[in-house]
């Protein structure tokens, strides 16, 4: 067995699920400045390795991969790396003992409970990273820039929440402090996914996803709401929220209106969002006063940029606000950066 990190030193990832956001991760690592902190050496997928390897090279949404992608055996071989693949359904055929896994990386989609996330630890993982909400008993869930410091070293199953949670707590925080919060309404407007189908097909149980990703704007179920609330307890049971996917392949937009406990105007909002942009959320939340289309936001690795030109104010307590954010690669980034996180203080070694 390979040895594992202890805090500080390099953490070894594996992959578990790789589609959109598996990928995304991997390719963000590669253009990230990470690469000395974190280094994937695993990835479990049903796909076989060509098929892997091919959609590493090749991308529809983010455009060919900025390296050197081949197959050597059951080795996915990135620029100098090696990573040893596997495709296995059941986590009980894995050993992630073997190449030191310290951090899954669980973007499957398939697995969300604590139990489930026991199942990597007891095949030898040190740790455990949820690419979405998970059950309410994992250690910790965080949106990196809000709540990431609450990981602690002793900590096993984390969850990195949603991406649209991601995209719309820095804007309630920077929000809440400037002006306080009564309560809010949030449509996320998302982009398709993977889990409807291309035409009408029974590809899903939720009647809404059996109908074509290409031809309707559908309304989703969102647990928006609920991952707002276990994040942002002290707001707990202030916000409601919709969702609906467009025929977009990427890039989504919220659309936040929230009642303020104090009297603003338009130049007043953005003010509190610019300054959130440069300070305590630089990196994560970003600002834009240009007449832009979400197509402008792919590849963009804010978890949510602030469109300062659709700000409006009713009244003068409530608040409208556009907040776009490209739900994979803003999302990967942030992955990357708790893993980072967890790297610094030690989890998982
Ligand atoms: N896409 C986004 O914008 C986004 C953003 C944030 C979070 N997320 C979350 O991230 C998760 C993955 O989403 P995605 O968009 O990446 O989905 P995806 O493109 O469908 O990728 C999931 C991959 O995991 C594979 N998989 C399924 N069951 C598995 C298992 N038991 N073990 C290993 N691999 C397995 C799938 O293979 P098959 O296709 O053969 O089943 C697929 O290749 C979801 O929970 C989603 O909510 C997605």
């Amino acid at each position: 067995m390979t040895s594992r990190a202890a805090g500080g030193q390099l953490l070894r990832l594996a992959i578990n699920g790789y589609g959109r956001i598996g990928r995304s991760v991997l390719r963000a690592l590669y253009e990230s400045q990470l690469t000395d902190r974190l280094r994937v050496v695993a990835i479990n997928e049903p796909a076989e390795i060509h098929r892997m390897a091919h959609l590493t090279r090749y991308d529809s949404t983010h455009g060919r991969f900025p390296g050197q992608v081949e197959v050597n055996g059951g080795q996915l071989q990135i620029n100098n790396d090696s990573i040893a693949t596997h495709h296995f359904e059941q986590v009980e055929e894995l050993d992630w003992a073997t190449p030191g896994v310290d951090l899954v990386l669980e973007c499957s989609g398939s697995f969300s409970s604590r139990s489930e996330a026991e199942r990597h630890l007891a095949r030898g993982a040190g740790a455990v990273l949820f690419s979405q909400p998970a059950a309410a008993d994992v250690d910790a869930t965080v949106v990196y820039g809000y709540n990431h410091r609450q990981i602690l070293a002793t900590h096993r199953i984390l969850s990195a929440a949603s991406c649209s949670t991601n995209a719309v707590v820095p804007v309630i925080d920077a929000i809440e402090r400037a002006f306080g919060v009564e309560h809010g309404v949030i449509t996320t407007i998302h982009s398709a996914m993977n889990d409807q189908p291309v035409i009408d097909a029974y590809h899903h149980t939720d009647l809404r996803k059996t109908r074509s990703a290409m031809h309707s704007i559908i309304p989703i179920e969102t647990g928006l709401a609920r991952g707002i609330d276990r994040v942002m307890p002290a707001l707990a049971g202030r916000f409601q929220a919709q969702a609906m996917r467009v025929p977009t392949m990427n890039v989504s937009v919220i659309d936040l209106s929230i009642v303020l406990c104090c009297d603003v105007n338009e130049a007043a909002v953005n003010a509190a969002l610019l300054s959130a942009s440069q300070d305590g959320y630089c990196g994560v939340l970003g600002y834009t006063e240009e007449p832009l289309a979400s197509c402008d936001f792919n590849h963009d690795q804010h978890s949510a940029i602030v469109d300062a030109s659709q700000t409006r104010v009713a009244g003068k307590r409530l608040a409208k606000i556009l907040v776009w954010f490209d739900n994979e690669w803003g999302y990967a980034n942030r992955m990357l950066d708790v893993a980072a996180y967890c790297q610094s203080v030690g989890v998982g070694g």
